[in-house]
């Protein structure tokens, strides 16, 4: 069922089936398990991110909050590509709801029970990606989270969602400036076939 939480952003519960589910994880652990693979961010302060990251297609570096195609943030290594069949599931969520996407990108999230991300704009994709509202398509995988997700001011009143594993989230048009972030993980709540503790968001975008 899809439900649009704002203008363009829809909330598509029960996208991926345990099957999808449990290909996509399989996928994202051996990726995560090359060099160029999972890695702990740190930030301009220096200070630790609360995830685990691996970006897929350009690299995000959390320095300069750009994108670049070597991990010059961390260890130099080129990033991994983005594979055909991840493009394809993210342009297929986005058409669903009636948007487009040409995905250049996926940054990969690993999310401990202790995991959590602050509220944050998606806004170092190019300004015409931006401008015309290119969607931001996520997927999330085993346990589920507290999503937070605000307006394009960031004193503007944000809603809690629980996003759970098989969900696709996207918001674009109006809202593809809006707030978000992760509050909390639900430790434990993943679907027992899919044998995973922890919690992966994939966030497809248009560089
Ligand atoms: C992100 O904002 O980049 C990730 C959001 C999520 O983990 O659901
Ligand atoms: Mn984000």
């Amino acid at each position: 069922m899809n439900c649009e939480v704002a203008p363009s952003a829809f909330l598509m519960e029960g996208y991926l089936t345990i099957e999808e589910q449990k290909g996509l994880i399989l996928r994202c652990k051996d990726l995560g398990s090359e060099p160029a693979g999972f890695y702990t961010p740190s930030m301009r302060t220096g200070a630790y991110m609360n995830i685990q990251m691996m970006c897929l297609g350009l690299h995000w570096n959390a320095k300069t909050y750009k994108y670049e195609n070597v991990r010059t943030d961390f260890d130099e290594l080129p990033v991994q590509p983005l594979p055909q069949h991840f493009k394809e599931i993210s342009r297929r969520i986005a058409a669903d709801v009636g948007m487009a996407i040409e995905p250049d990108i996926c940054i990969v999230n690993f999310y401990t029970g202790a995991g959590k991300l602050g509220l944050h704009q998606d806004k170092d994709e190019r300004p015409e990606t931006l401008k015309k509202g290119i969607p931001v398509v996520s997927i999330s995988l085993g346990d589920s989270c507290n999503f937070l997700f605000g307006g394009t001011a960031r004193k503007d009143p944000v809603r809690t969602i629980l996003l759970k594993s098989g969900d696709a989230f996207l918001f674009g048009g109006p809202s593809r400036m809006c707030f978000h972030g992760v509050s909390s993980i639900i430790a434990g709540s993943a679907p027992a076939e899919l044998k995973v503790s922890g919690r992966y968001n994939l966030t497809f975008r248009q560089y």
